[in-house]
């Protein structure tokens, strides 16, 4: 990086926050949203069961013993009922039906769930509600149903075009499945169907990889994730990796196939507006945004995460909250008190929730706004916090990292680092709320 655009970059901090009425009408917009956002909250709902296991993957998943369908549907509105109450929201924003496999759930079930939601709280006409589908002939069979039901946005698990990598991942679909499934899901909610994909896949090299999510890019719609194999332990890809019947690609060969992707997709007018993520026009996925953003979610069902602030029983601090894993525990939870919620982790420091609004935030490629920061931290403006503190100025100084009157954010080299540069930010912020 050029002397002067390091320079730039130093006065970019140096720059004072917006004078004073720009702060103050600031601190009010901050204020408000941050009321509102006590009275809104996304719902995530997860279905906890697969048919079969794939070799990489450690979510919470089983396979079930028994069509227990009717009684996880009972389960499921019960819990989405009870953590309504709990949390007093009146608005639902958004809704992300995830598992494990929910397009094995009956669209009975998704449009059970969505009309509780609808009794308990607004459920606004045209709120973005997404369901994972698995591109199996019967998750295909099922897309019509579920758009019926209620779902508008579809996340469609392709993975892979590579028939030998999806049979080596152990995926029950092959690439023609998915295909269809994709001009099905296209068909239904044209501008509203998202891939998943994955790269640094064994054997895998960067020219098939470029060449692969090419022919993806040409049947796609308008939303893509991706994301890098992770070798995750106690699955069976760990095993074959340890035992060295698999290699993955070098670490510089999957930041190689990171980077081009990345180049690639911009090419295709996809926007990156997350580390893994990426849209054209304005196809955003609006309920991961809600993550992003530090807003409140409610998580229902076996293993489900979710922040909220339980004021239905009086709580004002919000809490990190996970519900019971294992399905057959959950369901007797939920059958005999309402939820099964099992850990309640109170963020009432603010360095909890600000250290959740940080690492959360910088995955945006738009970062941290001052005024976001000021909703979640009123008194330390994002300068004072990160603009002194000596590691930080070097992330600021390499270019990895920009702080300037936009907020807190990385550059796209910084993005692929983001990884390496959070310790850092973590520190500058844990030392600045010790003072
Ligand atoms: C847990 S799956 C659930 C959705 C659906 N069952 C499926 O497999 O498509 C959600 C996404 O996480 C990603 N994923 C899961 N395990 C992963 C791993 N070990 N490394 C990278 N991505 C992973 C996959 O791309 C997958 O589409
Ligand atoms: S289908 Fe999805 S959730 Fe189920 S094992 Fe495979 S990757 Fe995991």
């Amino acid at each position: 990086m050029s002397v002067a655009i390091k320079r730039a970059l130093l006065r970019a901090v140096a720059v004072p926050f917006p004078s004073g009425g720009g702060r103050c009408c600031t601190a009010a917009v901050a204020q408000a949203e941050s009321v509102q956002l006590s009275k809104e909250a996304s719902l995530y709902v997860h279905w906890p069961y697969c048919l079969r296991r794939c070799s990489y993957c450690n979510f919470n998943k089983y396979i079930p013993k028994a069509d227990n369908g009717s009684v996880m549907a009972d389960c499921l509105q019960r819990e989405t009922e009870t953590l309504l109450r709990l949390s007093q929201v009146s608005r639902i924003t958004s809704v992300f039906f995830g598992g494990g496999t929910p397009s094995l759930a009956h669209p009975s079930t998704i449009a059970r769930v969505l009309e509780t939601i609808s009794r308990h709280a607004s459920l606004p006409e045209g709120a973005e509600v997404t369901i994972e589908v698995n591109p199996t002939p019967v998750g295909r069979s099922r897309l019509k149903e579920f758009h019926q039901a209620g779902v508008n946005r579809f996340s469609i698990g392709v993975q892979s075009l590579r028939d030998e990598d999806l049979k080596l991942l152990g995926r029950d679909h092959d690439s023609q499945h998915a295909l269809q499934t994709l001009a099905e899901a296209r068909r239904l909610c044209p501008g509203r169907v998202s891939v998943d994909v994955m790269f640094g896949r064994p054997r895998q090299t960067l020219g098939s990889w470029e060449r692969e999510l090419s022919e993806l890019l040409s049947v796609c719609d308008d939303h893509v994730s991706l994301y890098q194999l992770t070798v995750e332990r106690g699955t069976g890809l760990f095993k074959q990796v340890e035992l060295g019947q698999l290699t993955l690609p070098a670490e510089e060969v999957m930041a190689a196939m990171y980077h081009s992707a990345r180049t690639l997709l911009l090419r295709h007018d996809f926007h990156q507006y997350e580390v893994s993520n990426f849209a054209r026009g304005n196809a955003v996925s609006r309920h991961n945004l809600n993550y992003w953003k530090g807003r409140q979610y409610i998580g229902v069902g076996p293993g489900a995460h979710g922040r909220f602030a339980p004021l239905g029983e009086g709580g004002a601090v919000r809490e990190a909250r996970v519900q019971t894993l294992e399905p057959d525990f959950w369901i007797q939870e939920v059958q005999h008190r309402g939820h099964a919620t099992r850990k309640r982790i109170p963020l009432a420091t603010p360095l909890g929730l600000l250290e959740e609004v940080l690492a959360m935030g910088l995955r945006l490629t738009e970062g941290i706004t001052h005024q976001h920061w000021q909703v979640f931290s009123p008194e330390a403006e994002l300068y004072k916090v990160f603009g002194t503190f000596p590691d930080v100025e070097n992330l600021l100084l390499n270019g990895h990292l920009i702080l300037d009157d936009r907020g807190l954010r990385c550059s796209w080299d910084g993005l692929a680092l983001l990884d390496s540069m959070l310790p850092t930010l973590l520190l500058a912020l844990e030392s600045y709320m010790d003072r």
